[in-house]
């Protein structure tokens, strides 16, 4: 018997009626999830010239959600116990956990591909001038995400409970004795017992696992709605939202703005995969990187009555660490490593410039940013060394001499340095 058409799409009609009744079900129950959608997505505008250094907003959202994953999966087999939290990550995790040296390793190398990412995200704000007027907001909170993950990070290195793990959070705790009067106490105060111990472990593990991580999404849904408010900057730092004639797609958007879905998430997607790629090299090749992301002390359990040869930080905290340690006396280099995370959240105060990317400055400007550059980065590797070569001492000196300078002559070079004329619309070269 002959099938009709009206029979044979009776099921298509049938299915779509279903899901067209479930999505006015649900908006009637939450019309702003559409409205917020909207503004967020397909009617956020972003600049159509962003570059490759734009890729790294989006990777930094992909490594959070990696780090929550793996870190669920991590927590169901870890033992928060001084006596048991070494076993537990190096026996029972790597070996006999199925797929347990996976998630470890995905964990392990998403926390330093996050400070790459981070890094090269904060970079690019300062390259374009992002933190300017009006997005001075968007600059102060990601500081404030720079701090807590870097809290995060410290805590999570010291709950494998290897000799690093000990001996780093030993040392780095430890510093609050610097401070006059109250030190010892809160030194004491924060470890919980006279060296880290078992107390020590357990409030790190409450701390890392769900106090610091709700912090790190809540400013980051502050960020991001920050940054919506006012618009995306772009590599030409000139707004977009001048003009009333709007673009193809709205009468009231700006001249060149695309919306962000589909165009930049497909547009991200590129970027996710090189990095898929590059994580996934490190994680099936090389997870260490020769010591860089796990240090290879840190293999060895918690010793309290052996000290190892050299104890410094994972390479992301090493050029903060060099200034402590070229610094002769301790209060001094306490001062001048919180003092130089501090100087940063003042830059959006401290730039002068009439224009606001550093692709339409002078030549001074270009070299202040390269020398800030180099210097933070030898600097890092001053650290990551044993500190017992007086050369590389005074090296280490002038460094942070330099970056220092970067900041507090801020105000005078972007004044003085000559300014190209800015475009009147977007470029679309690199
Ligand atoms: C968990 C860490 C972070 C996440 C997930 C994150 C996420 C994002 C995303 C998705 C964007 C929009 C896309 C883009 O412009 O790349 C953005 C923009 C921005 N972020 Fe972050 N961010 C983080 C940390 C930081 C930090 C540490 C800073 C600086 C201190 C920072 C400063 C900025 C600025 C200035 C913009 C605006 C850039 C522009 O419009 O040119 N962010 N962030």
């Amino acid at each position: 018997m002959a099938i009709s058409n009206d029979q044979k799409s009776a099921p298509n009609n049938i299915a779509k009626g279903l899901i067209t009744g479930a999505i006015n079900w649900f908006n009637d129950r939450a019309p702003n999830a559409g409205v917020a959608y909207r503004k967020h997505m397909t009617e956020y505008f972003a600049p159509k010239n962003f570059n490759v250094w734009y890729y790294f907003g989006s990777l930094a959202l992909l490594v959070l959600v990696n780090q929550i994953l793996t870190g669920i999966f991590l927590t169901m087999h870890y033992k928060t116990s001084a006596a048991e939290a070494f076993t537990s990550v190096e026996f029972t995790i790597m070996r006999d956990v199925e797929w347990g040296w996976l998630i470890r390793y995905m964990h392990s190398t998403g926390a330093s591909l996050f400070f790459v990412v981070v890094y090269l995200h904060m970079f690019r704000g300062l390259m374009y001038g992002s933190y300017r007027k009006p997005r001075e907001l968007v600059w102060l909170l990601g500081m404030v995400i720079y701090l807590v993950l870097m809290a995060e990070a410290f805590m999570g290195y010291v709950l494998p409970w290897g000799q690093m793990s000990f001996w780093g959070a030993k040392v780095i705790i430890s510093l609050f004795g610097a401070i006059p009067v109250i030190g010892n106490g809160l030194t004491e105060w924060i470890m919980g017992d006279y060296l880290p111990s078992d107390a020590t472990l357990n409030r790190f593990f409450a701390l890392h696992v769900i106090a610091l991580p709700l912090v790190l999404l809540l400013l980051v849904v502050l960020h991001l709605g920050a940054l919506h408010e006012v618009g995306s900057n772009n590599p030409d730092g000139i707004d977009i939202k001048y003009g009333p004639k709007g673009n193809r797609w709205s009468a009231s958007a700006p001249k060149d703005g695309i919306p962000f879905h589909p165009y930049y998430t497909v547009k991200d997607l590129v970027g996710v995969g090189f990095f898929l790629m590059l994580a996934a090299f490190i994680i099936f090749f090389e997870p260490t990187v020769a010591g860089w992301f796990l240090e290879h002390d840190n293999f060895t359990e918690a010793n309290r009555l052996v000290t190892p040869a050299h104890i410094k930080p994972v390479w992301y905290f090493t050029p903060y660490y060099a200034m402590l340690r070229v610094i002769p006396d301790k209060l001094g280099g306490v001062i001048v490593m919180f003092g130089a995370i501090i100087l940063l959240f003042l830059v959006p105060w401290l730039d002068r410039s009439r224009v606001r990317s550093y692709r339409y400055r002078g030549w001074l400007s270009k070299a202040m940013l390269a020398v800030f550059a180099v210097s933070f980065v030898w600097l890092g590797k001053i650290g990551a060394g044993p500190g017992t070569d007086p050369v590389e001492t005074q090296i280490g000196r002038v460094l942070t001499f330099l970056y220092f300078a970067f900041f507090i002559s801020m105000p005078l070079w972007t004044k003085i340095d000559k300014t190209k004329p800015v475009p009147e619309r977007v470029t679309m070269h690199d």
